[in-house]
């Protein structure tokens, strides 16, 4: 089999010890799995604006488009605030998103037992919870036009964003969601607000029809976005794929995540459309956090999101559900055992740094094959 191609793209802060521990399981499975990825390194965020005066150069990006997936560490940081707006730090993802058209966000919220109790939500409601959030990420109101602050001339002013959605941006969303269901509770629960927007309007009769003519097998339910909403904090384990648009999806994505979790827990991929020849996606994967520039240099950060972000890689882009399942089962593990990063620290359990977190994961990896 040709070799598995990663690009690293550490970034700034945090991101590069938080993907220390995932170049160690790596190393392990090319080793003693044959698991035959074939690194790369790039330079992001304001790491690359130091070296290229750019966010991401060319160079890298072009590695980022021959890649069979990325993965992204977590740019920015306080030293470069001031740089010009272009070639900001963020500028470096957003180029990745959209030059590698990644129209789809998935963000799962899985409630780890070991954690269960500390959730604002009472244990029983989080217990066992395993839910993923399919959020378009490439349309909607975030990019529509007109995307202007207008002079109205009178004194006042307007400021305008549109909502858009096309036909085939609402059946390749829709899509991802049916397909991914299929290959977990087999259920999708489409949210949007028909009953106050057209683009919502569209939006369901868009994703009934998909879902008729193609995946009639899944489970199909609607569900207005601001009930959802309620839905995800009252019952949250109803759910199984949540799809959804760029905005409501960035509030429920970040709403459910919170059900489970710090931030130094939560994972996510990025998906886009498949090659018309071999099928495969691109891909990028990457923590939800940021690069905790408070922390940063310490070894304290919590590897855990960019390791998930690694078994989410495993697990889509790879179709390596076995190693996935069990480097999801190994952070499992870790935490019934006691082990927590600072941000995640209770009484009673035993504090650990980055480099003993990351090892002690891929002890348990090692030790379940
Ligand atoms: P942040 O996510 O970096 O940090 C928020 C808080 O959570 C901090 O107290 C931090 O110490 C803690 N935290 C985050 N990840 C952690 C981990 N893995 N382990 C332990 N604690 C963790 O968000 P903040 O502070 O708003 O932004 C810091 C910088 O990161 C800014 O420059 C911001 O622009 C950038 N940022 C980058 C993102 C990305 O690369 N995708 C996303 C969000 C923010
Ligand atoms: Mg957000």
């Amino acid at each position: 089999m040709a070799a598995r191609k990663l690009l690293l793209l550490p970034g700034d802060g945090i991101g590069p010890e938080a993907m220390a521990e995932v170049r160690k399981i790596i190393a392990y499975m090319n080793a003693e799995l044959n698991s035959d990825f074939s690194l790369e390194e790039g330079l992001v965020g304001g790491c690359a604006y130091d070296v290229h005066g750019k966010a991401i150069s060319e160079a890298d990006m072009a590695k980022a488009l021959a890649a069979d997936a990325v993965l992204f560490g977590a740019v920015g940081g306080p030293e470069w605030d001031s740089v010009p707006y272009d070639v900001r730090p963020e500028a470096g993802l957003l180029r990745l998103r959209k030059d590698m058209e990644l129209f789809a966000n998935l963000r799962p919220a899985i409630c780890y037992p070991a954690l269960a109790d500390s959730s604002s939500l009472k244990k029983e409601i989080v217990e066992g919870l395993d839910i993923l959030i399919v959020r378009e990420l490439t349309g909607g109101v975030y990019f529509g036009e007109p995307k202007e602050i207008r002079d109205l001339g009178n004194g006042q002013k307007r400021g305008i964003d549109t909502q858009v959605y096309d036909t085939y941006e609402i059946e390749r969303i829709s899509g991802v969601a049916f397909e991914l269901a299929r290959t977990r509770g087999n259920k999708v629960t489409s949210m949007e607000k028909r009953n106050v927007m057209k683009s919502g309007v569209l939006w369901n009769e868009v994703v009934t029809a998909t879902h008729k003519t193609k995946y009639p097998d899944v489970k199909l339910e609607h569900m207005l976005a601001d009930a959802g909403g309620m839905q995800l904090v009252r019952w949250p384990k109803q759910f199984d794929v949540i799809v959804t648009d760029n905005l409501f999806g960035d509030m429920l994505s970040d709403i459910a995540a919170m059900l489970t979790g710090s931030l130094g827990m939560l994972p996510s991929a990025s998906l886009g459309a498949p090659d018309a020849k071999t099928g495969k996606r691109k891909a990028l994967y990457e923590p939800v956090h940021g690069s905790a520039p408070d922390i940063a240099g310490t070894g304290a950060a919590n590897p855990i999101a960019m390791i998930a972000s690694f078994a989410m890689c495993l697990r889509y882009s790879f179709n390596m559900v076995a190693e996935a399942d069990r480097l999801e089962a190994a952070v499992a593990g870790v935490l019934e055992d006691g082990l927590r990063t600072g941000d995640i620290m209770s009484e009673g359990k035993t504090k650990v740094g980055t480099v003993e977190m990351g090892d002690a994961i891929l002890a348990k990896f090692q030790a379940l094959a």
